[in-house]
């Protein structure tokens, strides 16, 4: 595991997106596992910068979301469809065939899961996965639990990540109550992970997962055991390690 720390928001953004970017340059048909949240967007103000400077392309770039809602229409201010469009896909040209986000209006969400899984499947192992940190351990929408669950599924969201995403909404009452989510096992099938984290309220979560035990309870601490582990913090959120 590698673990950077930063004094400044901006070179965090800078360092992160030159690790997304240096990927894409190296491997044009690189296949990004993608994440929601307040936490890359700064990473993908600077993606969108660089490829607007002409440093970068992403036609050849296949592109898989963690997760979505279930419920919130895709035009929905707060959908992740919705995010990804506006913070990234239509910054940087990617057409909706390169890029990929579970459906959570589907008729049949379990029919969606599997041939998320199967589109998975076929796009081959995902290059790099940039993922956040909830504030209870959470990875995508995998939340603490007796048990894990490996293939795409459905999650009902713990009253704390309801909480902490009511932020966004008009009350919590409209934060959705389910959502769809990659597993951990496609999570830790990445060949690289980069986990990005900012601010002091996170700093005890990051001690656990990085340091304490490996445990369900902390869904985030089953990357401790994964070969390729990249970390990027602000100083807030690594004061405890
Ligand atoms: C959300 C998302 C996660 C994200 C996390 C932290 O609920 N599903 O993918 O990493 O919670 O979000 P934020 O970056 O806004 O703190």
């Amino acid at each position: 595991m590698h673990i950077l720390t930063f004094d400044s928001h901006q070179k965090l953004h800078e360092s992160g997106a030159g690790i997304i970017i240096g990927m894409v340059q190296t491997n044009p048909r690189a296949v990004l596992g993608l994440a929601t949240g307040g936490t890359p967007i700064g990473i993908y103000q600077e993606i969108v910068k660089s490829y607007q400077q002409g440093i970068v392309s992403f036609k050849d770039t296949t592109t898989f979301n963690l997760d979505e809602y279930v419920g919130l229409p895709e035009n929905h201010q707060e959908s992740y469809h919705n995010y990804m469009n506006t913070h990234l896909f239509d910054l940087i040209q990617l057409q909706r065939s390169q890029t990929h986000i579970p459906d959570g209006n589907a008729a049949d969400l379990e029919a969606e899961c599997q041939s998320y899984d199967k589109l998975l499947e076929q796009a081959g192992q995902i290059d790099l996965q940039l993922l956040g940190l909830g504030h209870n351990g959470h990875i995508g929408f995998n939340e603490p639990d007796h048990a894990l669950t490996g293939c795409t599924h459905i999650v009902e969201l713990r009253e704390e990540t309801r909480k902490a995403n009511a932020r966004y909404f008009d009350s919590i009452d409209e934060v959705p109550t389910h959502a769809l989510t990659m597993g951990v096992g496609t999570i830790l099938k990445a060949k690289m992970i980069l986990l990005i984290v900012k601010g002091g309220d996170k700093a005890e979560i990051v001690q656990r997962a990085l340091k304490g035990p490996i445990t369900t309870d902390c869904p985030a601490s089953l990357l401790q055991t994964h070969p390729h582990l990249v970390v990027l913090l602000d100083s807030e959120a690594g004061r405890l390690l």
